[in-house]
């Protein structure tokens, strides 16, 4: 496998990051109600956490995803026809659901070649222990961010491209930042290449509610992780069990929304912004949306963002969606 690291300089600049840390940090924490961008979560003891978090039986989303991707893995490549494809996956993180996917592919005589995209140096090498060039499958990992990542293979290849946008990641953007990632993505597409999303659906508040707050407490260790991350990496004094985990659904916005409330009235010092901010008791700071999806919305979300459905893969319960679109371009 080839890997290629786009932007070397950025992304080897640990003192920018923490810049950009700090600056969020004071952003949110500025902001009525106090927030936190989500995209934090995921140092390498988040990472971890996440993997534990998908394992949990509470959390049905990627055992389902995992059984529709097995049930589509055939039907897929005769949907695309062709016989040579580029699939390229946005945040692919160790390859295991994608290699169920290639495995169609090639299965079905495709010649492909495998990009996956993931700003994780780490993750590629993962990924890289996962999936191996073989026969008809050549690799080539791309370290960059996502739009970057595209631009790039594209100008690599003329080939049919599908991209993947896996699990049910679309969920964590709000509804203005979902149509312009899609519509980036839309850009760098060809006519009558496809995307492949993953769309959790909209279902009972109470099997939400626990795949949120799961049994074992990994969700809540997760998002307690980004006290620590500012105790670490910006020398905030948090002390972890003066904040509880709360995760709500909101049906107006039909989203799972992440809190973490501050158990009792207190004040936190954060050394690299040089001040203290003031929590009241019970004062929420917010981390994450999972947007839910219907059929609806997500037909309403591709025609909006300049696709068509081709197919849509569903589960026996109707609890998740692998959504795949065509590019119209007229
Ligand atoms: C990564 N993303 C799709 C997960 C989700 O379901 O929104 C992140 C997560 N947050 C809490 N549990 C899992």
């Amino acid at each position: 496998m080839k890997i290629t690291k786009l932007n070397e300089v950025q992304i080897s600049n640990k003192n920018k990051e923490k810049e950009q840390f700090a600056i969020d940090v004071l952003t949110g924490f500025t902001s009525s109600p106090k927030s936190l961008s989500s995209k934090y979560f995921y140092d390498d003891y988040g990472s971890q956490l996440f993997q534990a978090i998908t394992q949990q039986e509470d959390y049905y989303l990627t055992n389902i995803e995992l059984n529709i991707l097995q049930n589509s893995k055939d039907a897929l490549p005769e949907l695309v026809q062709g016989e040579e494809i580029d699939i390229i996956e946005l945040g692919a993180g160790d390859g295991h659901k994608t290699k169920i996917l290639l495995q169609g592919f090639l299965d079905s005589g495709f010649r492909v070649n495998f990009y996956p995209i993931d700003i994780s140096y780490e993750a590629m090498n993962l990924l890289n222990k996962n999936i191996q060039d073989s026969e008809n499958l050549f690799i080539h990992g791309v370290v960059g961010e996502y739009i970057d990542g595209l631009r790039y293979v594209r100008s690599l290849s003329q080939n049919q491209q599908i991209v993947l946008f896996l699990g049910s990641n679309l969920g964590n953007f709000d509804m203005v930042s979902s149509q312009v990632f899609l519509r980036k993505v839309w850009k760098s597409m060809n006519a009558a290449d496809y995307l492949f999303t993953g769309f959790d659906l909209k279902k009972d508040v109470s099997v939400l509610t626990k795949a949120y707050n799961d049994k074992q407490g990994y969700t809540r260790k997760f998002n307690l992780n980004l006290l620590t991350r500012m105790n670490n990496e910006l020398g905030a004094n948090f002390q972890l069990e003066d904040f509880q985990h709360f995760g709500v659904y909101n049906p107006r916005l039909g989203a799972m929304e992440s809190y973490l409330l501050s158990l009792k009235e207190q004040t936190v010092y954060i050394k690299e912004l040089e001040r203290s901010f003031n929590f009241d008791a019970y004062e929420p700071i917010h981390l994450e949306y999972s947007f839910k999806f219907s059929h609806k919305d997500i037909a309403f979300l591709c025609e909006q963002t300049g696709y068509k459905i081709k197919h849509n893969f569903t589960d026996e319960k109707n609890y998740f969606v692998n959504s795949l679109w065509e590019v119209v371009k007229n």
